[in-house]
């Protein structure tokens, strides 16, 4: 870093230099650091602060640096303490004295602010793109078993009788939102940060508006202090990756325990599942209970930087390079863990006799007999407690409330007749006919409804 240190008499310790460097993880910034800097070199020869003859040579450095980082022969030094000050000396040995200007009316605060703007626009539209392909994958195993019924759970407890398609699109709903939230978090995304300079702005005449146009911004950042110290949409991304990352984790739970010996519902695909080194007969969910698992990094990395960030005074600090590791492992975490959910359920074969048997037992249907004696004049609570004692009776005896006389039912409540018999796990989803119910009419209008929206970028 020799060409910053001229205040210094002696290098930076090695272990100072080592602790202090942001290279080994920020050079992942490269494309975003140089396309900032073009956009950057050609604004400053616009407004004629260097010449048209520097920029064309800083271009072309540049775009020869990048190469050479693709390539894989661009000399990393591990006394360069970031990615910044890396492109930029290797500038100064392949364009020269120009290479020296491009520097000017700039600092590495609004840089880095930049570069991390750049990467996070891309790390959304990367993310609304895993969301889209997971919400696909549910689709598509909801419209292939249109008809497969289910017992719904409250507590675990099985509840009510529900279509598995209705309870697939529960996660596509969830996956919406999280779609709209990345959406919204792009709006504070897209703000251009160059011009704020080290913190109070710079002293040439520069063109902002321009630089937001060449880089694709809609607005230039209204204060610089601000702007080089607000890490805010960084933390507005991990918000809505950690919550996010909580939606696939109660799916993937979901897969677990729906793969269980216990409720056998689903067989995971053999690529989609691993053995045990021990016990051959297994066939375990790991990649659903890693994506359980790896819920919880993503968190850590929200709190870490919440944790960073809070009582840092204005403006640029040290402290807010530790944005970057969690940040990108953040991102990574993410879209692995949508695209190999979105593989899992793809792939996932549904059991539909063993969950119909299972939607037939537990007294599923015990709402529809209570709503049964309401429709005859029974207040509700009333109805509550017959059909209580109806199934406590039933239980004592082992059976199930199909398995009763009708004249056990009338012992109950002389409102119980013959049709009593027609409450079947059909005619329980059937009636549940309003907008957002499990009716199978119903259902099958959310699915169309879901399959447009999920056609949409
Ligand atoms: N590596 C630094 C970071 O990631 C770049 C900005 C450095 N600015 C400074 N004044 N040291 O935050």
């Amino acid at each position: 870093m020799s060409h910053i240190r001229g205040r210094f008499s002696k290098p930076a310790d090695k272990l100072v230099a080592r602790y202090t460097a942001s290279l080994p993880f920020d050079r992942r910034l490269y494309r975003q650091d140089i396309r900032g800097s073009l956009a950057h070199a050609r604004m400053l020869a616009k407004q004629g602060i260097i010449t048209d003859k520097e920029a064309e040579a800083i271009a072309a450095g540049l775009l020869s640096i990048q190469k050479e980082i693709e390539q894989g022969k661009f000399p990393f030094k591990a006394e360069l303490e970031d990615i910044h000050m890396a492109v930029e000396s290797r500038l100064i040995e392949v364009a020269g004295e120009a290479g020296r200007k491009l520097h000017t009316a700039r600092s590495r605060n609004d840089q880095v602010a930049l570069d991390m703007r750049l990467f996070t626009r891309e790390a959304i539209g990367d993310t609304v793109k895993g969301l889209r392909g997971l919400q696909r994958a549910l689709i598509a195993l909801a419209g292939a078993n249109k008809k497969v019924v289910m017992p719904g759970y409250t507590h675990l407890q099985v509840a009510q009788p529900v279509l598995l398609a209705h309870h697939l699109l529960a996660y596509f709903e969830m996956l919406q939102r999280d779609i709209e939230r990345f959406h919204d978090c792009l709006k504070r995304v897209d703000v251009m940060p160059l011009g704020s300079g080290a913190l109070a702005g710079v002293a040439y005449d520069i063109d902002r508006e321009f630089l937001a146009k060449e880089l694709g911004f809609s607005r230039v950042s209204r204060n610089s202090l601000d702007a080089v110290s607000d890490r805010d949409f960084l933390l507005e991304y991990q918000a809505a990756a950690a919550i996010g990352m909580m939606h696939l984790s109660r799916l993937a739970e979901e897969l677990v325990i729906w793969s269980s010996a216990e409720f056998d519902f689903v067989e995971i695909d053999d690529a989609y599942a691993t053995g045990s080194s021990i016990m051959p007969q297994k066939k375990n969910p790991d990649v659903a209970e890693l994506a359980r698992g790896k819920t919880g990094r993503v968190y850590g990395h929200l709190t870490a930087l919440l944790t960073t960030m809070k009582g840092l005074p204005l403006a640029y600090n040290r402290d807010m390079q530790e944005d970057k590791e969690g940040f990108f492992d953040t991102v990574d975490t993410l879209l692995a863990t949508l695209e190999v959910m979105a593989g899992m359920v793809a792939t996932l074969k549904v059991k539909a006799g063993n969950t119909l048997k299972a939607a037939e037992r537990g007294y599923i249907l015990a709402t529809d007999i209570a709503d049964y004696l309401v429709k005859k004049g029974e207040a509700f609570r009333t109805a509550h407690e017959i059909v209580g004692r109806l199934v406590s009776y039933a239980a004592a005896k082992g059976k199930a409330l199909s398995g009763l006389d009708l004249s056990e039912y009338k012992k109950f409540s002389p409102r119980f007749a013959e049709d009593v018999r027609d409450i079947t796990v059909a005619s329980s989803l059937a009636v549940r006919d309003v907008t957002g119910g499990t009716a199978p009419g119903r259902v099958a209008r959310a699915l169309a409804a879901a399959r447009r929206m999920a056609a949409k970028g």
